[in-house]
């Protein structure tokens, strides 16, 4: 009986934890993820994940859409519809708004960070001369792992507590 009981009760944890993993959405503003409480780092990764994830504008070329890559290259050709079109605005609105969500170490998948590709925008259309918002990590070999994985780690570790505890 015992046993039985806690055996249910492990399962009804790790039943708990999935369903926190899978379904996050719960209270969670995927469309506006400043409206977020972000008070985890773990939300405010995730809330900065969607501000990246309304890439979509018909104001920029499929090609010139920021991606989580970090990537973005504008030729001079297209640099002028870029900045005045309506593309810059979009993109430049996407960093902010990961930005107020995430303060603090956000980087794309290039080791790039928000404030790097804001500032490559920002100069290119002050100048009007081709984007290209290519990083190379100073230093490659720690911060993706600190910044990406330690915030997931711990999250997970406290869902499980919590669901224990909850019992
Ligand atoms: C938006 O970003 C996602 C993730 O990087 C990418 O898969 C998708 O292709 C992007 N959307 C557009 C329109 O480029
Ligand atoms: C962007 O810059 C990088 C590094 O300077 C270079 O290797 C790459 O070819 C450039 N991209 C384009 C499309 O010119």
């Amino acid at each position: 009986m015992e046993h039985g009981k806690s055996k249910f009760l492990l399962f009804f944890s790790l039943a708990t934890c999935f369903v926190f993993l899978l379904c996050p959405t719960y209270a969670e503003n995927k469309i506006n993820p400043r409206a977020n409480v972000n008070l985890s780092p773990f939300e405010s990764w995730r809330s900065a994940y969607f501000c990246i994830m309304n890439n979509y504008s018909k104001d920029c070329a499929p090609h010139n859409t920021l991606t989580f890559s970090g990537k973005l290259y504008v030729s001079q050709d297209e640099i002028g519809n870029y900045c005045d079109g309506g593309c810059k605005d979009h993109t430049l609105a996407l960093l902010k708004c990961a930005h107020e969500v995430k303060r603090k170490g956000f980087l794309f998948e290039n080791g790039a960070s928000l404030l790097y590709v804001y500032n490559k925008i920002d100069a290119a259309c002050n100048q009007h001369s081709a984007l290209n918002t290519s990083y190379t990590k100073p230093n490659s070999a720690t911060s993706l792992y600190g910044r990406y994985y330690m915030p997931l780690v711990s999250a997970l570790t406290t869902i499980a507590l919590l669901s224990t505890f909850s019992m």
